[in-house]
């Protein structure tokens, strides 16, 4: 009888637990989202493939109070076929307990995102990681593949990417010292050093430095962008066949700009780049650029956001936009709403991008949408 009524408990708890979850037919951007199981989403500074027919959502799994802004756990999943209904689909890459392991748990990872690579048949997942006790200050580009997009995704190393390379857009001063020397620089503000070259030429030996960071896929070639140089510079690097390191063909863009937080998508033949300015979890106005080659030369095109709150990208900054397949011309800007005293309450933005006459992006806010809104395009 006991052991009846335990089971008959047990079954009660779990249908409460599931009558908790949710069809959902629309977006709400910045409300509570919850998967298959009732529970709201865990995928901050998310990154998505798109996967025989699946999209897979993967983004950094949060803990309550301040010291969830670590990795205590790892990068969730989710998988959807509609992109409004998550199904939890486990922890993709685990933290480590070796404390000699550049990911051990207490580290940063931050900004997952996951390419398919056809040639080695190798999923493969690219990280802005910081060692644990050290801040910001390694700012390395971490990667670690899987067999199953889903994982176990086993770490392979990290960057300081293109040591001794120089990149594709570099000037001939770019590559001397200064007159009387490099330190000389130092005395002039950060935008300016970038802009003279000096953390190019600092960290030529070393590598760049890599922060917030995104992938794109194009074609067979993948390239990473990210945040360099103090912050200052954005890269655009080549990845080699496999995805899981350089080539050594890489470009700075938006020198001296202050941009991170990378978004990268294209449309009719051109490259864009929304990204933020830096005001660590503080939202501030977006940016984008515009390029006809990946590697440059890029042309700002401000601020995209358009209506109240525009100036602060509706309190998120970005980090993904994602193509909807089967729509034309469909892609969903995606964006954190930042909770640093309690992150596992990060919010997402999800808000469809449109493009005016000039051929610039456009985003607005709205309560509510779903795909439809793309079926006049
Ligand atoms: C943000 C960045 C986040 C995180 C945060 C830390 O600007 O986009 O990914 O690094 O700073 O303060």
């Amino acid at each position: 009888m006991k052991r009846i009524l335990l089971v008959l408990t047990v079954l009660l708890a779990k249908s409460l637990l599931l009558s908790q979850a949710v069809t959902y037919n629309n977006f709400y951007p910045g409300k509570i989202w919850k998967d298959n199981n009732g529970v709201a989403i865990n995928a901050h500074g998310g990154g998505f493939l798109y996967f025989e027919g699946t999209y897979y959502w993967f983004g950094e799994h949060k803990i309550a109070g301040p010291a969830g802004n670590r990795a205590m756990v790892g990068v969730h999943v989710y998988s959807s076929k509609d992109l409004y209904n998550w199904n939890d689909r486990g922890i993709a890459l685990h933290v480590s307990d070796d404390p000699n392991s550049e990911i051990v748990k207490g580290c940063v990872i931050e900004r997952p995102k996951v390419v398919y690579n056809k040639k080695t048949n190798k999923f493969v997942m690219w990280f802005h990681l910081e060692l644990k006790g050290k801040g910001y200050s390694a700012a390395r580009a971490a990667v670690a593949t899987a067999d199953n997009v889903t994982g176990p995704y086993i770490y392979l190393r990290s960057y300081r990417p293109n040591a001794y390379k120089w990149p594709v857009n570099a000037t001939a001063s770019d590559t001397m010292e200064a007159a009387g020397g490099d330190s000389t620089l130092l005395k002039l503000p950060g935008e300016e050093r970038a802009e003279a070259g000096y953390f190019l030429r600092r960290d030529y030996p070393k590598g760049q430095m890599a922060r917030d960071l995104t992938i794109f896929q194009d074609g067979d070639k993948a390239f990473l962008i990210y945040s360099s140089e103090e912050n200052y510079t954005m890269n655009i690097a080549e990845l080699s066949e496999d995805y899981t390191s350089f080539t050594g063909k890489w470009c700075r863009l938006l020198i001296g700009g202050h941009n991170e937080a990378p978004a990268m998508f294209k449309y009719e033949g051109k490259y864009y780049l929304i990204t933020s300015g830096c005001t660590g979890w503080a939202p501030n106005a977006a940016r984008s650029a515009v390029a006809a080659s990946i590697l440059g030369p890029w042309k700002s095109l401000g601020n995209p956001c358009v209506g109240p709150d525009n100036a602060l990208t509706f309190h998120s900054q970005s980090t993904y936009v994602l193509k909807v397949q089967g729509k034309k011309n469909a892609f969903i800007f995606i964006a954190d709403r930042w909770h640093p005293q309690n992150p596992i309450d990060g919010r997402y933005i999800w808000l469809p991008i449109q493009f005016n006459n000039e051929g610039k992006i456009v985003i607005k806010w709205k309560d509510e949408w779903n795909l439809n809104f793309f079926n006049k395009n």
